[in-house]
């Protein structure tokens, strides 16, 4: 598995490795009910501002097939930025996700930030469980109920399995 930036040119992975994310899945990352991704949204993720954003990417090497992909939008303060991850949904649970957080957690770190922090339903219990084992804290979100927002302070992370 080859783990690197995302780049324009992934656009044309994207079809395929959304063909395996289930609606479920699709609806834990983005927080609504998607029977598809639109190319816009699609553009839209493809096309990061480099200097405040950074998105990791997960390729087989062999078929070339994307596997999943992680992004950190700093906020405009600086200090901090928001992550999103998904996982191609008959990959879950092995371990992709574990290492895509760290990748992204050591990356974080070393731009600077403070902290790394995140929107999790409620109910993604196992995202909820994952976040915890990497050193998040998890609050209540004030302003959407069913939300949890996971925090990880940069200068607390612990030393962490691989
Ligand atoms: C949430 C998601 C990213 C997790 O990815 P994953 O590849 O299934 O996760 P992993 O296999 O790395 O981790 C699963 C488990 O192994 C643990 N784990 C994995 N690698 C580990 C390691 N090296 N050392 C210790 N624990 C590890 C995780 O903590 C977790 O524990 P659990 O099974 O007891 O809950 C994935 O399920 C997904 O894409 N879901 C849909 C989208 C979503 O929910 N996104 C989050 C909101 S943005």
């Amino acid at each position: 598995m080859l783990l690197r930036p995302l780049m324009p040119e992934d656009a044309a992975l994207y079809p395929d490795f959304l063909a395996e994310v289930t609606a479920e899945d699709l609806r834990l990352r983005f927080f609504a009910p998607m029977r598809e991704v639109s190319h816009e949204l699609i553009d839209k993720l493809i096309h990061y501002d480099p200097q405040h954003a950074m998105a990791f990417i997960a390729i087989e090497e062999a078929s070339g097939k994307m596997l999943g992909v992680v992004r950190l939008h700093d906020d405009p303060d600086g200090e901090r930025g928001e992550f999103a991850i998904l996982v191609r949904s008959r990959l879950k649970g092995r371990g992709l996700g574990w290492l895509l957080m760290k990748h992204m957690i050591a990356n974080a770190k070393d731009k600077g930030l403070k902290t790394v922090h995140g929107q999790v339903l409620a109910e993604n219990s196992s995202m909820l469980l994952m976040c915890s084992e990497l050193g998040f804290h998890t609050v209540e979100d004030p302003d959407e109920r069913g939300v949890k927002v996971v925090t990880l302070p940069l200068n607390e992370v612990p030393a962490l399995p691989d």
